[in-house]
């Protein structure tokens, strides 16, 4: 690998999609996954195969179909590594990551039990011990491992680099060090970097990887500074989603070494040109909306609104634009489509759009269009993303709505009736609620004879003008588990219903998949 080459290791599926509220089901990850793959990022972690049924047939599934390395992970323990391990069979190019905490926070919060050792001493030494067997179990499935010592950005120097030397010895490729609490200054983070350069005897035999968090804003900057002092792998994610305020941002890291490349000889293989796709199918799917403001893929990224701004740019774009648009594919003209446009049209478009269309979804999408069509004369990209959001969030409808009827206004009761059809039958019900929305919620819990916990509903348009699509996420919980639901439609109540039952399928969909995992493990115990 040429030194100045920077790699790009994607953990949205996997620490974006820890982010709350944006849990994404197997066809939503590896649509994601396949356009991180034109992206042209270096490796996707793709999950937590131990964590759940469904993370890991996601791992599974990406593994089989994506070109690119696909890395899981594994804490430092047998059970979690041999999953990892059989998620990832498949796959051309499989890494398996595993970590140990090596802060003394850690240390002494999740290693207390006198097992690991009385004294925070013995402790670490249990943890150096349990770093080092697991990578040397790991490469036993492959030779590609990467090993991140938790909240090294906390964790004292001279243990982490005894640790990090030990990783290295087993046999880790790649050794990770995570800014795990967002904590570290960049000139800290840095330092640190180019102290275990100095300090850990074998590390020109493993590439140096950094993984930083966004609780200061400094994500991205930390990042920098990792690179400028010799790490080459960054871990980040598409629109800086991930745990909390989130993780470093892939397409600010991207653009910040792409346009100052006057200050840092150091490049990336990433297609600046797919991030603006991206971005919005990332949005779209986790629901995630990106903050108008946010660098890059923002809206307001590009505009300009003081005269004297705007004057500036007609004259000469470089007055106040350090980037094009188009650099990050952001497309020069909206492109409209409307009731005329056909099914290639709309194909094509959505192909540009960075979707993978089978004929079945394009059957699906196509009625939907024509019916959004009727309603509003054009038809615009996120119009069309929204669509195939919706497509591909709501793919098993146990229940659907076939009809609504609200009435709500000043002095009255708020009051609705739903029809909703299970399977082959149909069940109606009405009630009455402290809204509208609450009417056609109630309505539909006392139809499927169910209550719900609904965690959070959010609404909003997807375009501009008076016809907009609205577009409604509800959140519920159930079983310590939350699932997210989302419905679009010119009308609002309308897509509030089909969010809730949105959501219900989801819920149905995981219990499906999982009563489904455990007959294929009986299945296979069986033969
Ligand atoms: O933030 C972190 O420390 C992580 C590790 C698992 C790499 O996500
Ligand atoms: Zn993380």
């Amino acid at each position: 690998m040429n030194n100045n080459k920077i790699l790009i290791f994607d953990t949205t599926l996997r620490d974006g999609e820890q982010s709350p509220g944006a849990s994404l089901n197997i066809n939503e990850k590896l649509e994601i996954a396949h356009q991180l793959a034109r992206l042209n990022v270096d490796v996707i972690e793709a999950g937590f195969p131990i964590s759940s049924p469904t993370q890991f047939e996601a791992v599974k599934r990406i593994a089989e179909e994506v070109d690119v390395i696909i890395a899981g992970l594994a804490r430092a323990s047998e059970k979690d590594i041999k999953a990892c391990a059989d998620a990832l069979v498949s796959a051309k190019k499989p890494r398996i990551h595993t970590f140990s905490s090596t802060s003394d926070f850690h240390i002494l919060g999740k290693f207390s039990h006198p097992r690991y050792g009385n004294s925070l001493e013995e402790k670490r030494k249990t943890i150096i011990k349990m770093s080092y067997d697991a990578v040397a179990y790991a490469k036993t499935f492959t030779n590609d491992i990467e090993f991140s010592a938790e909240d090294a950005g906390r964790t004292d120097l001279g243990y982490l680099a005894e640790v990090i030397e030990a990783a290295i010895e087993a046999g880790a490729t790649t050794v990770n060090i995570p800014d795990t609490t967002g904590y570290t200054l960049p000139s800290e983070f840095g330092n640190k970097i180019a102290e275990l350069k100095k300090r850990v005897s074998n590390i020109d035999k493993a590439i140096i990887s950094v993984h930083c968090h966004d609780d200061l804003g400094l994500a991205v900057a930390n990042s920098l500074a990792g690179i400028e002092n010799g790490a080459r792998q960054i871990e980040c994610t598409v629109n800086g989603i991930g745990e909390r305020a989130g993780n470093a941002s892939l397409e600010e890291i991207v653009m910040a070494l792409k346009v100052r490349s006057d200050l840092f000889d150091y490049y990336t293989d990433i297609k600046s040109k797919e991030i603006f796709n991206t971005s919005k199918m990332v949005s779209a799917f986790t629901g995630i909306v990106v903050q108008r403001n946010k660098a890059i893929v923002g809206e307001n990224a590009f505009s300009h609104e003081s005269g004297i701004h705007q004057d500036g740019v007609l004259k000469n774009r470089d007055t106040y634009e350090i980037m094009t648009p188009e650099s990050v594919g952001i497309p020069k003209n909206k492109i409209v489509l409307g009731r005329h446009s056909g099914r290639h049209g709309l194909k094509a478009r959505l192909e540009e759009l960075g979707y993978k269309v089978s004929e079945d979804e394009l059957n699906h999408v196509y009625d939907s269009f024509t019916e959004l069509a009727d309603k509003k004369k054009e038809i615009f990209d996120d119009d069309l993303r929204i669509l195939m959001g919706d497509e591909i969030h709501n793919i098993n409808e146990f229940y659907e709505l076939e009809n609504i009827q609200v009435n709500s206004g000043t002095n009255s009761i708020p009051n609705a009736v739903v029809k909703i059809k299970v399977k082959d039958q149909f069940v109606e019900e009405a009630s009455i609620g402290d809204g509208p929305v609450d009417a056609v919620f109630n309505a539909i819990e006392r139809a499927l004879k169910i209550k719900s916990e609904v965690e959070s509903y959010q609404v909003r348009s997807v375009t501009s003008g008076r016809e907009a699509l609205g577009e409604v996420l509800v959140r519920i919980r159930s079983n310590e588990k939350s699932f997210n639901g989302r419905g679009i439609s010119t009308d609002i109540i309308e897509a509030s219903a089909k969010a809730y039952l949105s959501a219900l399928n989801q819920k149905e969909l995981y219990k499906n998949e999982v009563e489904d995992l455990k007959r294929k493990e009986n299945l296979s115990q069986a033969i």
